[in-house]
């Protein structure tokens, strides 16, 4: 098994990616911390992980809140013994987050907040840990919209995951010599609740499918294999790098 005697802290695993994400690591042999800010949706996802033969504990609690990551990070500790990788998935894209030019700030505040400063506490509590326990992983999701522009603006969305990108290289050299390796994914549009909500009419929805070389949207798995493998000893001189998990969607010219 790929994440044998691993211990894993997933970030909004309540739902779409990170749903699959604590299902297949937990497959291959992590037992993991799950956060949602839903406390139903998390404890299912537990459910879902131990009635397959894995370990889960489920904390519900907001990212964004200094008190509930750190919280978050002492129970795992505590339940499974240390901490070995912290894959921070939460995220929002609310459809009101569009130009800056027509921006209401305090849905670019509440953006930037879950996605940005919520990633920054689960980094400030969760790699202490990972140092800790000798060494390990951070995994960023990021977006494919941080690295190209887009006719059809979410600009706080778009800036916060530049922002996860430019993070993760500075985790990766600061860390990286204490044996922590920190990337970043940048996952194209992956069919999940969060990006179901683009999905309004089939004008906009063939706006983007028209986009991707590999004529389909991405699954939750899709992505999850990519997680898997850099979260894995596999993938152990790999620090530093923005994955991108698009269809090929960014390199797209016509
Ligand atoms: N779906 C896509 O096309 C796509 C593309 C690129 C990047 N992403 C990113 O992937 C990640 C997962 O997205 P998804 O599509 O699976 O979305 P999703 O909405 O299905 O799942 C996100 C989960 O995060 C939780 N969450 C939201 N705010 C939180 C908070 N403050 N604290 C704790 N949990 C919180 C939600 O309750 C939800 O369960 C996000 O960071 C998103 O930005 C998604």
């Amino acid at each position: 098994m790929r994440l044998e005697n691993k211990v894993v802290l997933i970030t909004g695993a309540g739902s779409g990616m990170g749903r699959e994400v604590a299902l297949l690591f937990a497959k291959e042999g992590a037992r993991v911390v799950l956060n949602d800010l839903v406390p139903e949706t998390v404890e299912e996802t537990a459910q879902m992980v131990t009635q397959a033969g894995g370990a889960a504990i489920a904390i519900a609690g907001n990212v964004a809140d200094e008190a509930d990551v750190e919280k978050t990070v002492k129970a795992g500790v505590e339940k499974f013994g240390k901490l070995d990788t912290l894959y921070n998935n939460a995220g929002i894209m609310p459809n009101e987050d569009e130009s800056v030019t027509t921006m209401k700030p305090d849905v670019w505040r509440r953006v930037l907040d879950v996605n940005l400063n919520g990633l920054a506490l689960c980094c400030k509590y969760g790699i202490p840990q990972i140092i800790k326990a000798g060494g390990g992983a951070v995994v960023n999701v990021a977006s494919f919209v941080a690295l190209v522009g887009c006719s059809v603006p979410q600009d706080a969305y778009t800036a916060s995951k530049g922002a996860v990108i430019a993070l993760t290289q500075s985790l990766a050299v600061q860390f990286g010599p204490k044996g922590v390796r920190s990337n970043a994914i940048c996952p194209g549009p992956i069919i999940t609740p969060l990006m179901e909500t683009l999905f309004a009419t089939e004008a906009a929805k063939m706006l983007r499918l028209n986009r991707i070389p590999m004529g389909r949207f991405g699954q939750p798995h899709d992505v999850a294999y990519a997680a898997l493998f850099l979260a894995s000893d596999e993938a152990s001189w790999i620090n530093g790098a923005s994955l991108v998990v698009d269809g090929g969607i960014t390199v797209n010219y016509f």
